[in-house]
């Protein structure tokens, strides 16, 4: 009854994509337990790239059960055009499993996303724009929409007026936007409901079922460990928990079920939006990575911000998360550096810090205090074994996985589903 988390070690984009889509195969369900359109994935199927962002990406494998657990935020229009784009290019989608506990996006919470980052002004979090916050703050208010409300119309008008009384008041008097009617919310998503009726299920319920037949579960997180609104960089977080714990809480499967917790860990760091970010780089060596890594977000289009990996991350990561294994992606982008820095510690105040400061002013000051490990030239995209790597990418690997505290288990050497190289299996 093995149930994996699969999760992002850093600031999210770590190539969890090809992570999921590598275990795809061997799993029998893959659940997306938070977040929602904020997300993206990208999968290479051949030579077939694919760019999800709400749909768990094991919908690409053939024999697996995607599901959408009741800690995710949907935006019902998103799902759609979601499922017909795949449909087009001859993907079924008649799997899915979709909570009807999970909550829902609306057009107000989008709107209200877009003008609180507007009147942030230079504080702005650099959200995406989709509506997550706000959304889960509905949630969070017992005022959020569920996807099972769609099913009853008269509760469904009740909610969505009750949303937008106080809502309506703010859009108007505080933000100079025009008011939101409720009479047209509750028809476009009525519309949903039976577009989106054979999804729906009692996840929780099918979940532990098939955990007591031995089915294999991956739990597949959204953004990534310091993007956590309770472990992250706060307030330059998202609005709900990527981190394991999330993993239980969005999905209703308990903490004793779960076997494994993989941390997806790029091979140097990344971060869209705004907040801290020590080892950021703002010189060539940022815009090399960035160009080679191909570092620009999948959901809005946006350069990711780069820098050297941070080993000091990479520790916390296994802290808060319990973490048992790494899966290292990118290594390749490394190729051709002559030395390539790491970050071991941070300089605080004049003070060498092993651990991420709990301080928010702390960690804005923190200083990468960088060891230099030697580059290597060779193309690493067809190793197979970690034998087949260059003697420095190895030691490269081996001093990352001592940093980090846990075991590297799989290594990403190029974008392709047969470009990794399994050390140890995660099943
Ligand atoms: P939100 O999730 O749209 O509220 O955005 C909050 C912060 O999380 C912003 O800095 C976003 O750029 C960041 N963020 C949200 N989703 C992702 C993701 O999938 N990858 C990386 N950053 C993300």
């Amino acid at each position: 009854m093995p149930a994996l988390v699969l999760l992002g070690a850093q600031w999210g984009d770590e190539g969890k994509g090809k992570a999921t889509d590598l275990l795809g195969g061997s799993v029998d369900y893959v659940v997306r337990y938070q977040g929602g359109n904020n997300a993206g994935h990208t999968v290479v199927v051949g030579d077939q790239k694919y760019a999800l962002h709400l749909l768990p990406s094991g919908i690409l494998s053939p024999g697996c059960i995607p599901v959408i657990g009741n800690g995710v935020v949907i935006d019902p229009a998103v799902l759609l055009s979601e499922l017909s784009g795949l449909n087009e290019r001859g993907i079924d989608t008649s799997k899915l499993l979709i909570s009807g506990n999970a909550h829902l996006i609306t057009p107000y919470h989008q709107t209200i996303d877009k003008v609180t980052e507007r009147f942030l002004g230079k504080r702005k979090i650099g959200t995406t724009g989709r509506g997550i916050g706000p959304a889960y703050a509905d949630k969070i208010n017992r005022v959020g929409i569920r996807v099972q409300d769609l099913f009853d119309e008269s509760i469904l008008r009740q909610k969505v007026d009750a949303a937008l009384a106080d809502k309506n008041q703010v859009l108007v008097k505080l933000f100079n936007r025009r008011a939101i009617s409720a009479d047209q919310v509750v028809e476009e998503y009525l519309g949903y409901a039976e577009q989106i009726k054979d999804y729906v299920a009692d996840t929780t319920l099918l979940l532990n079922q098939a955990l007591e037949q031995d089915k294999v579960v991956l739990l597949e997180g959204g953004q990534g460990t310091l993007l956590d609104v309770d472990h992250g960089t706060y307030p330059f977080v998202t609005s709900s928990n990527p981190t394991a714990g999330g993993a239980c809480t969005g999905s209703g499967i308990g903490p004793t079920k779960i076997t494994r917790v993989i941390g997806i860990l790029k091979a140097y760091t990344t971060r869209v939006g705004a907040g801290p970010f020590p080892t950021e780089l703002l010189d060539e060596d940022g815009e090399a990575l960035r160009r080679i890594g191909g570092e620009r977000g999948v959901t809005t289009g946006r350069d990711r911000r780069c820098g050297w990996f941070d080993a000091v991350i990479a520790r916390y990561a296994t802290r808060v998360n319990g973490l048992t294994d790494f899966f290292l992606t990118k290594l390749d982008v490394l190729t051709g550096w002559e030395q390539i820095p790491v970050c071991v510690a941070y300089e605080i105040d004049g003070e060498r810090v092993e651990e991420l400061p709990y301080s928010q002013t702390d960690f804005h000051h923190a200083k990468p205090v960088y060891e230099y490990l030697p580059g290597w030239s060779e193309d690493i995209s067809k190793a197979q074994t970690f034998a087949d790597l260059p003697k420095n990418a190895q030691a490269y690997v081996k001093a990352l996985e001592e940093m980090s505290g846990a075991p590297i288990s799989a290594i990403g050497v190029g974008p392709g589903r047969t470009e990794t190289i399994e050390i140890n299996s995660f099943l």
